[in-house]
């Protein structure tokens, strides 16, 4: 157990009040009244055409993957600084992953990449909007553009943060996003397919729903519902979207503890990447962020891992972040090898994320700066003798 874990789920107002209610309408299955609300607050709220909640962000894009028919021989572009399913959804239809590298700054996708990555046979690009600062989406667009490819956005970090003030996950056809326990706003886990193209929603909920147009029946658009595409099950309980709504709705509240955190390890940590001793997160001024995160860049691989050993001794956990997707098992087998992306190479070994949860108190965080300051003043100790 550690005094300062790296996450902790937390209540904000009206989670239980919801389930209760949930439970007592004696629905508790999915698409009841709580999923409707949930849906209807991301569409308003964010401005898409449909919000579907799912049971996660990897069910999401598997979604957005059968949506778009991807198959055998299909390519799909993915930043190598990912999580799996970003990948697997789409090789689950049989297409292959082509890894693109990062940006130095944002850690998000490198647009000037991009263009020499595409061929005939890619069917779709996918950004991730990495820490919830938001990808070179007007490059991105008009490489998706000029080619005719699809751009799929995971947005499971950046739920709230915009892109030169337009909200993340409005520029995709599809994107996702995730309710996870370590998300601003979560229900354990879910997720969301937010489409911003109406010529798929019906198809989104078919697919949903095991391949059937239960929905429409369920509105009185048929008169007996069945099975009409491929598909799977992928809606939440109605109970957890009543926990996820009072999540949503307590968003300003959120956000504002969220930003405040980021804020208070910013400022307290600049003086120590000022002396170049370790690099803060980087967000362009044209980018809100979503306060999703707080992330170290340490000067070696060697600094990273003593510094996660430092901080586990004070009670603080600190974890570091994806492993490239090229080198692993998987990627490898795809023929990613080192020096492919040097850059997620590179930055993979050396990040490293502090504590960061909606209740995470600033006397903590001070212990986690002090901790912090402490272990790099003794390497600058340890180098002065030798
Ligand atoms: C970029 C990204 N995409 C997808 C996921 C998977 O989300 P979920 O657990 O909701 O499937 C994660 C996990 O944190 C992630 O970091």
């Amino acid at each position: 157990m550690y005094a300062i874990p790296f996450n902790r789920p937390g209540v904000r107002g009206n989670e239980h009040t919801y389930m209760t209610q949930a439970l007592a309408s004696g629905h508790i299955s999915g698409d009841g009244e709580f999923t409707r609300r949930c849906h209807r607050f991301l569409e308003q709220h964010l401005g898409v055409e449909k919000a579907l909640l799912t049971t996660s962000c990897t069910h999401a894009l598997e979604m957005a993957a059968l949506l778009l028919d991807i198959a055998p021989g299909d390519e799909v572009i993915v930043p190598s600084f990912t999580f799996a399913s970003c990948v697997n959804a789409f090789m689950l239809r049989g297409a292959r992953p082509v890894f693109s590298d990062i940006r130095l700054d944002t850690l998000n996708l490198d647009e000037a990449r991009l263009e020499g990555l595409v061929t005939p046979r890619t069917k779709a690009i996918v950004v991730v909007h990495y820490a919830g600062v938001g990808a070179e989406m007007d490059t991105i667009q008009a490489v998706a553009r000029r080619h005719g490819v699809a751009v799929v956005e995971d947005n499971a970090h950046g739920l709230f943060g915009r892109y030169r003030g337009r909200p993340l996950g409005t520029f995709g056809i599809f994107s996702a996003l995730s309710f996870h326990e370590t998300k601003n706003v979560s229900c354990g886990e879910g997720g969301a397919l937010l489409i911003n193209d109406i010529r798929y929603v019906e198809r989104a909920e078919i697919l949903r729903e095991k391949g059937t147009d239960r929905s429409r029946f369920f509105r009185g658009q048929v008169d007996k519902y069945s099975w009409v595409d491929i598909g799977s099950s992928y809606l939440p309980s109605d109970l957890l979207a009543a926990f996820l709504l009072a999540q949503l709705e307590a968003r300003d509240t959120i956000q504002a503890s969220r930003r405040r955190i980021w804020e208070y390890y910013y400022q307290h940590l600049e003086p120590l990447a000022c002396e170049r001793r370790l690099r803060l997160p980087v967000v362009p001024p044209h980018c809100d962020q979503a306060y999703h995160m707080f992330y170290l860049v340490l000067p070696s691989r060697e600094q990273r891992q003593a510094m996660i050993e430092r901080l586990k001794a004070r009670g603080i956990l600190s974890v570091f972040h994806y492993l490239p997707l090229h080198l692993s098992p998987m990627g490898a087998s795809f023929g990613g090898k080192a020096g492919d992306c040097p850059v997620t190479e590179d930055i993979s070994g050396r990040l490293l994320r502090l504590p960061f949860y909606n209740d995470l108190s600033e006397a903590q965080q001070a212990h986690v700066v002090a901790a912090v300051a402490e272990t790099v003043e003794a390497w600058a100790r340890d180098r002065a003798m030798t």
